[in-house]
C-alpha cells in the first residue's frame, strides 16, 4: 500500500459476507461432556447449538471463506482490496499473523495486511481503523475479518465456559463514497479498562506465563469471572450505546437495528430494556451460533441481510465488549453497493 496526496472523503458499509464450519455441537452433546442440562443452558444463556471447526480448519479457513462469501456478493475482485484486517483472537500461529495468509487465500497479491486483537470487541476496532483510513485518504476499500476458533481454547470439562463459546467468521467491505449521497460510518466509541484482565482470559500460552511441562492444562484454556463479565456487559452495553447516540446528535428512536455482540441472551435483554430499544430491533442468532467472539457481530449483520431485517439504509447501532475489559460500538448506515 502507498498513499500519495489524500483526500478527505466518507467511508461507507457496503457489504457483509459469513462462514461458520459445518459441524453443529447440540446441548443435548455438552450434557454427555460435562455436569449440565440443555435447560440450563437455554435458560442461562439462551442457546440452543453452535459450529465447531473441523479438525483441519484453522481460523484463516474460516476468515478465507467469509472474505470469499463477501467479495462475491458485493462483485469485488480481490486486486480492489487495499487493507485487510482481522480481528483475532485465536490466530494460526503465534506469528505470522492470519491477515497476509487469508490475503493470499483469497487473491488479495500484495495487499496491505495485519491482525487486530480486542478479543470480542476486535471487529469494532477494525471497522474503526478502516473507517479512518478510507476517511483519511490513505486506502480507498477494507475488508475487515471478525474470525475465531475459540474451540480451540476451551476447556472442554468446565461447564461454565465450554456451554458458550464457539466458532465462525464474518467479513465487512467498508469503502470511500465517491461523493454518493449517504451518511456512511457516522461515528464509533471505544474503550478499556485493564484493571480485572483475569475476569475473561486465558492465564498461560503468552510472555508471561509460557506453556511449560507444569502449566495446568485449564490455564492455556479460557476463564471467566460470569457473573463480573455480565455486570460489566449490560452496563458497558448501554453506556457506550448512549455516549455514541449523544455524540451523533441522536436517539435510540433514530436506529433501525442493534446488532450486538452475542455472548448472552440475558444481557441483550437487559441492556436493550435499558437501552430503550424494541425486542424487534434487536438482532440476535445466539441461540444457533453461541459466542463467536470476534465474529459475532459481522456474523448477525449478515444473518439480518439475509433475512430482510436489514433494509438497505437502515442505520445500525453494533457494539462489541469483552476481555481486557474492552467495549467499541460503530453507528452506520447500511449502504449496500447496487
Ligand atoms: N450447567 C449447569 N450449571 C451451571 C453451569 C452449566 N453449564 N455453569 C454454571 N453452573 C452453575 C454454577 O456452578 C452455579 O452453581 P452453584 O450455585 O452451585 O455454585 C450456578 O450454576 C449459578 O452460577 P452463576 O455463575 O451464578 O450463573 P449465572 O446465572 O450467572 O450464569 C453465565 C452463568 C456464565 C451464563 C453468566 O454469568 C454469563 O453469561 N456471564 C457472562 C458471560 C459472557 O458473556 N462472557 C463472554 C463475554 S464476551
Amino acid at each position: 500500500m502507498a498513499a500519495g496526496p489524500r483526500t478527505p472523503r466518507r467511508a461507507r458499509l457496503t457489504g457483509v459476507g459469513a462462514y461458520v464450519p459445518e459441524r453443529v455441537m447440540t446441548n443435548a452433546e455438552l450434557e454427555v461432556m460435562v455436569d449440565t442440562t440443555d435447560e440450563w443452558i437455554l435458560a442461562r444463556t439462551g442457546i440452543r447449538e453452535r459450529h465447531i471447526a473441523a479438525g483441519d480448519q484453522a481460523t484463516t479457513d474460516l476468515a478465507a471463506a467469509a472474505v470469499r462469501d463477501l467479495l462475491d456478493r458485493t462483485g469485488t475482485a480481490p486486486s480492489d482490496i487495499d487493507l485487510l484486517i482481522i480481528a483475532t483472537t485465536t490466530p494460526d500461529y503465534v506469528f505470522p499473523p492470519c491477515a497476509p495468509l487469508v490475503g493470499t487465500m483469497t487473491g488479495m497479491d500484495s495487499v496491505a495486511a495485519f491482525d487486530l486483537n480486542a478479543v470480542c470487541s476486535g471487529f469494532m476496532y477494525g471497522m474503526a481503523q478502516a473507517t479512518g483510513m478510507v476517511e483519511a485518504g490513505l486506502i480507498r476499500r477494507a475488508v475487515v475479518v471478525g474470525a475465531d476458533t475459540l474451540s480451540r481454547i476451551i476447556n472442554w470439562e468446565d461447564r461454565a465456559t465450554c456451554v458458550l463459546f464457539a466458532d465462525g467468521a464474518g467479513a465487512v467491505m467498508i469503502e470511500a463514497d465517491d461523493g454518493a449521497p449517504g451518511t456512511g460510518v457516522v461515528g464509533f466509541d471505544l474503550g478499556s479498562d485493564g484493571s480485572t484482565p483475569g475476569d475473561l482470559w486465558v492465564p498461560a500460552g503468552g510472555t508471561r506465563t509460557p506453556i511449560t511441562p507444569g502449566v495446568p492444562h485449564a490455564d492455556t484454556c479460557i476463564q471467566m469471572n460470569g457473573r463480573e463479565v455480565f455486570r460489566f456487559a449490560t452496563r458497558i452495553l448501554v453506556e457506550s450505546s448512549a455516549r455514541l447516540l449523544r455524540e451523533a446528535g441522536l436517539t435510540i428512536d433514530d436506529i433501525d437495528l442493534l446488532v450486538a455482540h452475542q455472548a448472552n441472551e440475558r444481557i441483550l435483554d437487559h441492556a436493550s430494556e435499558r437501552i430503550g430499544i424494541p425486542r424487534e430491533k434487536v438482532v440476535m442468532n445466539l441461540d444457533r451460533l453461541g459466542n463467536t467472539s470476534s465474529a459475532s457481530i459481522p456474523l448477525a449483520l449478515a444473518e439480518a441481510r439475509d433475512t430482510g431485517v436489514l433494509a438497505d439504509g437502515a442505520l445500525v447501532l453494533m457494539v462489541g465488549f469483552g476481555a481486557g475489559l474492552t467495549w467499541g460500538s460503530v453507528l452506520a448506515r447500511w449502504e449496500p453497493r447496487p
